[in-house]
């Protein structure tokens, strides 16, 4: 079987294994990188995101043979020490009630903010739309994101 090869939070990793099996399988059962969460599993609610290239992506429904040469990080890998500064704004504004889906709201914020580093409160909520909270914390979410871009 042909090899994969890749970067995950600056490691290269190789995979040999089914070429079809969704990202999120590897990094949390393989790699026990379990920041990275599954919600719908359909590319639906955003708990699974982390970032491919720095784009924010959906890894439920990214297979493994669709990574061979990309970098690929995590919620593990998004600041040396959880320091990064939506993580810290984070912290501070209490933005996570249950928690379950903070790690893809964080990692496709941090998205966000890389290509446009001072959103507007229309392009948060377009960049933020997919990405689902059970709990509504979406305003706290929302306050993150701008604490984060100051
Ligand atoms: Fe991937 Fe819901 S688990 S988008």
């Amino acid at each position: 079987m042909k090899r994969i090869t890749f970067k995950v939070n600056g490691v290269t990793h190789s995979f040999a294994g089914e070429p079809e099996m969704p990202l999120l399988w590897y990094l949390r059962d393989e790699l026990h990188l379990t920041g990275t969460k599954y919600g719908c599993g359909k590319g639906l609610c955003g708990a699974c995101t982390v970032q491919i290239n720095g784009e924010a992506t959906r890894s439920c429904i990214t297979t493994m043979k669709s990574v061979a040469g990309k970098k690929i990080v995590t919620i593990e890998g998004l600041s040396a020490r959880g320091d990064h500064p939506l993580q810290k704004a984070w912290q501070e504004l209490n933005v996570p009630q249950c928690g379950y889906c903070q790690s893809g709201q964080i990692m496709q914020a941090a998205a966000l903010l890389k290509g446009k580093p001072h959103p507007t409160d229309q392009e948060i909520d377009e960049a933020m739309g997919g990405n689902i909270c059970r709990c509504g914390t979406y305003e706290r979410i929302r306050q993150g994101i701008k604490r984060a871009a100051e």
